[in-house]
């Protein structure tokens, strides 16, 4: 068993009583900043530090190994990279593979506007490709309610309406229709699922939530809810139609032992932290939910934020024309180049802190070409004009394939994910009809 995971201390209300002192770096559900150092400079994240001090286990070469000899496939290059660099029971997960049982993939977006950006599409692309590669059925929720309650002039309306169209971008990633099902807060949430949340509501004090949230007495009373709700959605038993055809009998010992596997961005560990501490405690314990967590896809500034859509110059969005990838890259991505040409071929670039080679670590497949690109940049052989240029033709290709797959997304074909229905996989062991 391990210890209780510790809460971040996620003040907002701290004072920082001089400007010139370092300032920590900060994470939670709202706001990631990876702080100053003592002159004032951005600082990039250290994620070493942040799974030292969540308790977090470090993705590491001998959990690599065992996910290619079990599975046989080569780790995804998210993973090679350390871009997803940390997880809690990923290996238990292996495990209850090994035994050739099945678990479930769960992750979620905030529809916070109708196009998501690049770095939102890579838990998706990752969970898809985990949903592949183990053959599992993937609960996907959209947290309506979450972006009105905490968005002042957003309403549940708009907030609905952008689920549907953020679920048309998530459907573009290429889920598995028959083991894949999507869903609106606001237009899901009944029977089993409100039972576990209100259940594992019952559980959690004010002072857990604060704690991990920093919340505080003026806190609207839906926020302070809320957690439970993106909680429950990692029990098995919060859809019962989505495992038998027999609904009734789905709050079963069975479903409830179904392990859950949560692909996301470090930023939403704080939820499951309070998830972890407290599922031993409902009626019918299941393992808890195992994690993996990615680093954030920086914006195009530079280190140490991330890609936001709340400043629409720093993200490129799955709905950017060519010529705005091509501009944004070339005006805004922060570079690690020399400030003139002569002084890069003499000294070198530093693709550490280039936002152009950060972003094609992320979407080059080729390890051999990153690594040419990299040892290029730092001689000073390559300049940021033809890294850029590099970059703007991979973007442009993926946002654009990401763009002809979702005109296929019809009313039709969305209706269809978003429907609760029996899913149907590959390893379907776990039995549902006790
Ligand atoms: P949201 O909409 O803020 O983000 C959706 C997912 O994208 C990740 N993410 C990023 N990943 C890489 N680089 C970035 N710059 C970046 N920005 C965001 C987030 O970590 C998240 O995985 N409350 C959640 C919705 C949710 C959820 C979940 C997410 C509900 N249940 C379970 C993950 C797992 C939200 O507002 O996500
Ligand atoms: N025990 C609850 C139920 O049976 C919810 C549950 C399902 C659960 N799976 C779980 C709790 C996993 C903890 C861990 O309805």
């Amino acid at each position: 068993m391990e210890a209780s995971e510790p809460q971040p201390k996620s003040g907002p209300t701290v004072p920082i009583p001089e400007q010139q002192q370092p300032q920590e770096q900060q994470i939670d559900p709202w706001s990631v900043d990876a702080g100053k150092d003592s002159q004032g400079n951005a600082l990039a994240f250290d994620y070493v530090a942040i799974s030292k001090k969540w308790n977090t286990q470090l993705i590491d070469e001998k959990l690599l190994e065992r996910f290619t000899k079990l599975t046989g496939h080569k780790p995804h290059r998210w993973l090679r990279r350390g871009l997803f660099f940390s997880h809690r029971d990923f290996d238990k997960v292996l495990d209850t593979y090994e035994r050739g049982e099945s678990f479930f993939l769960y992750t979620g977006r905030g529809p916070s506007s109708g196009s998501m950006h690049i770095g939102h599409t890579i838990p998706f692309e990752f969970t898809k490709w985990l949903q592949d590669v183990f053959d599992v059925p993937c609960v996907i929720m959209l947290t309506d309610d979450e972006k009105a309650l905490f968005r002042e002039s957003l309403t549940f309306e708009q907030a609905m309406e952008f689920s549907m169209e953020n679920a048309r971008d998530i459907i573009a990633v290429g889920f598995d229709p028959k083991k894949t099902f999507i869903y609106s807060d606001l237009k899901y949430f009944s029977n089993h699922f409100l039972m576990n949340a209100w259940e594992f509501s019952k559980l959690l004090t004010f002072n857990q939530v604060r704690g991990a949230f920093g919340f505080n007495e003026s806190t609207n009373t839906g926020r302070i809810f809320f957690p439970s709700l993106q909680c429950a959605a990692a029990f098995a038993t919060s859809y019962p139609e989505l495992w038998s055809d027999v609904p009734s009998a789905t709050r079963s010992e069975t479903v409830a032992k179904m392990q859950c596997l949560i692909p996301m961005a470090i930023d939403q560990d704080a939820y499951f932290r309070l998830l972890r501490d407290n599922c031993h405690r409902m009626a019918r314990p299941g393992p808890k939910p195992a994690l993996i967590h990615s680093r954030f896809l920086t914006a195009l500034q530079g280190v140490g934020g991330k890609m936001s859509s709340s400043n629409p110059n720093s993200a490129i969005f799955m709905s950017d024309t060519p010529a705005q990838i091509k501009k944004k890259i070339n005006r805004y991505a922060f570079s690690g180049g020399r400030e003139t040409l002569e002084e890069h071929r003499e000294f070198g670039g530093n693709p550490d802190i280039d936002v152009t080679y950060q972003y094609l670590t992320y979407f080059e497949e080729d390890d051999a070409k990153i690594q040419g690109i990299a040892e290029a940049y730092r001689a000073g052989t390559l300049t940021t004009g033809d890294l850029k240029k590099e970059c703007i033709t991979l973007l442009q290709e993926y946002v654009n394939g990401y763009q002809t797959r979702r005109k296929e997304v019809t009313d039709e074909v969305l209706e269809l994910y978003m429907k609760p229905r029996k899913l149907e996989w590959g390893r379907s062991h776990t039995k549902t009809h006790n």
